[in-house]
């Protein structure tokens, strides 16, 4: 089933050739090549379950010319170059940037479709550190539920960002979903300096945690302003 999020990262690619890591069931591979979208998609999983469901599915839709279905743990099932665009979903943000470090090379000769599902923050400082600039990013709404998506390729960041930005991306200000996006961030900070607030024994690491979410809602509430103000 396409949910708003899956639809939000085929919404991203832009080429013929794909691999969808941590695949699950193909959904993506499976609706991309029904729509005449894609010429090969390699869908990965690093369990053979998800493997052998998607592959009775690509074969009662009669899509295994192209979509090819493999085994493996990361980028470990596909060779460098072999498709233009990599798609890494529904995992934490922290996976997707382990899973992208452990094969650098072959991270960096494709577009990177990325949907973290949590560490978002992390995730963006970590491709910058390795090596790739965020060239694009897109919100998802189902429920009462955000996704974050972003396109990364190899490069150089062209401007030094602020550090609210890892966390509220300045070029999503005037998506439709922003609202969404800066009630969750927050949340997730007030959360933080409640609970180390109200415990009695705080260490210096707690208050230096304390002082970044200070920091963090004051510029959150400063973003608010701007773009309620367009
Ligand atoms: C929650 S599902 C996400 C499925 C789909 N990508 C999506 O966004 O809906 C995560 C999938 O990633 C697979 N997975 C987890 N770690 C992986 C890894 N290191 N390499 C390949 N697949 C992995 C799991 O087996 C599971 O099928």
């Amino acid at each position: 089933m396409i949910t708003a999020r899956l639809q939000a990262i085929m919404n991203l690619i832009d080429t013929k050739t794909i691999a969808d890591i941590g695949t699950d069931h193909a959904y993506i591979p499976i609706k991309l090549a029904m729509e005449n979208k894609i010429s090969k998609a390699i869908a990965c999983d690093k369990n053979e379950g998800p493997i052998e469901i998607a592959k009775a599915n690509v074969k009662k839709y009669g899509i295994d010319k192209i979509i090819d279905l493999r085994c493996g743990d990361g980028l470990s099932a596909i060779k460098e170059g072999e498709v233009q665009t990599i798609i890494i979903a529904g995992m934490g943000g922290n996976l997707i940037g382990d899973i992208i470090e452990n094969d650098i090379n072959k991270a960096k000769g494709s577009k990177l479709i990325l949907q973290p599902m949590n560490a978002q923050y992390e995730l963006r400082k970590r491709l910058e550190s390795m090596g790739f600039k965020i060239i694009k990013e897109e919100l998802a709404k189902e429920g009462f539920k955000i996704y974050n998506i972003f396109a990364a390729v190899e490069g150089t960041q062209m401007r030094k960002k602020n550090e609210e930005e890892y966390h509220i991306p300045t070029e999503l200000l005037n998506h439709q979903l922003i609202d969404m996006l800066v009630a969750k961030k927050q949340r997730e900070f007030n959360k933080i300096y409640e609970g180390i607030k109200n415990s009695h024994r705080k260490s210096d690491e707690d208050l230096n945690i304390l002082k970044y979410c200070e920091y963090m809602l004051s510029q959150i509430n400063k973003i608010e302003s701007t773009y309620r103000k367009k």
